[in-house]
């Protein structure tokens, strides 16, 4: 198949490409590399020993799109694209709106264009209401409380309102839960801008020794160390579950929303000390006030993902902090500025 992949050059973008180029696909990637760097998408190549078009544009540019889709007859379309860190998110709201938004609705009209109407959406578990009974599954209730999320919930409702307008359409809203790893050649994985946001980063930089130690937000949350619960997902996992979400796609039409989770939560700690376990490696931390907006546990009913795409998470949590330090200690300055 010929396969569209906007942000493509980022975290889940780039090991998803690898994945469909694995598997044989056509791809063309679309990324304005506002928070990647284009040596990953050279390492993509790299890795598959394969070329592919790559055009640095912003995807709410439909002068640009229309250029796109005028080279490429797509089957499908993978849409990454979007500003993903909730905290910049809530104080630069309009950027996160303008960009995630407008980046769907502009994709949409030029797919439609096109006749091209299977489309894979990256949304996030952080649609469920804060303090829905866990597991959450896809028919817990939403809500979000911050505007990252928002622009989730938002670009969800837009996807679900087109395929009621035309019933060609076929959207798969993948709702990842906290995706960590890397690829185990160790030449791609998440290379976050400044401070990480994310855990794993900061646990691998602070092992690197590129921070004192690590910050644990709380331990006195309901769960069996004190420290928030997450359900964390390797990201070549989840590589494969967008490759059964084209799947799917192509053979049904209608709006789906599937978690992509392992249904099994680990708390801060036990990441902290597989991490050490596995890597022979110290991550000093500190116990720190608990963060706003963070809650005791949140993590996946995998079961419509098994049901509706025939695909679970096969990686186990050693397998995602062996990878994480592999990519980590390969590169310590990631990509490199
Ligand atoms: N990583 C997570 O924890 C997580 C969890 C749930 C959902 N998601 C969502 O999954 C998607 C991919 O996440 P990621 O972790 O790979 O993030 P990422 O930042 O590494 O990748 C996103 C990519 O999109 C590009 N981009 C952003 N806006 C663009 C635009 N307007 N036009 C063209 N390119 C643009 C960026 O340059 C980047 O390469 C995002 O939509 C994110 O919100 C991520």
């Amino acid at each position: 198949m010929n396969i569209l992949v906007t942000g493509g050059a980022g975290y889940i973008g780039s090991h998803t490409c690898l994945e469909l180029l694995r598997r044989g696909h056509d791809i063309t990637v679309v990324d304005s590399l506002v928070n990647a760097q284009r040596e990953a998408v050279k390492r993509v190549q790299q890795l598959a020993g394969r070329e592919f078009p790559f055009y640095q544009a912003d995807v709410r540019d439909e002068e640009a799109l229309e250029t796109v889709f005028a080279v490429g007859r797509f089957d499908c379309v993978i849409h990454f694209a979007g500003l993903k860190a909730v905290g910049e998110s809530v104080g630069i709201p309009l950027r996160y709106y303008d960009n995630n938004l407008n980046s769907t609705i502009t994709l949409c009209r030029v797919m439609q264009r096109h006749g091209v109407k299977r489309l894979i959406f990256s949304s996030s578990a952080t649609v469920y209401k804060p303090g829905v009974p866990m597991p959450a599954d896809e028919s817990s209730e939403l809500g979000c409380t911050n505007p990252y999320g928002w622009t989730k919930f938002m670009c969800e409702q837009i996807l679900r309102d087109l395929v009621v307008a035309d019933p060609d359409w076929s959207v798969v809203l993948l709702r990842y839960f906290n995706p960590i790893g890397a690829d185990p050649s160790g030449r791609i994985g998440e290379d976050p801008t400044g401070i990480p946001n994310n855990l794993l980063p900061f646990v691998a930089q602070t092992a690197l020794g590129r921070h004192k130690e690590l910050h644990v937000f709380g331990n006195d949350y309901q769960t069996h160390d004190g420290t928030g619960v997450r359900d964390y997902i390797h990201v070549s996992d989840l590589a494969d579950g967008h490759v059964a979400a084209i799947d799917y796609a192509m053979n049904h039409t209608g709006c789906e929303a599937i978690n992509l989770g392992t249904g099994i939560g680990y708390s801060v700690l036990d990441i902290v000390h597989a991490f050490e376990r596995v890597n022979g490696v110290k991550v000093p931390y500190v116990i720190s006030p608990r963060r706003p907006g963070d809650v005791d546990a949140v993590f996946a009913s995998p079961d419509k993902a098994r049901r509706l795409l025939g695909w679970e998470a096969r990686r186990s949590l050693d397998d995602m902090c062996r990878d994480s330090w592999h990519w980590q200690s390969m590169n310590p300055q990631g990509y490199g500025r």
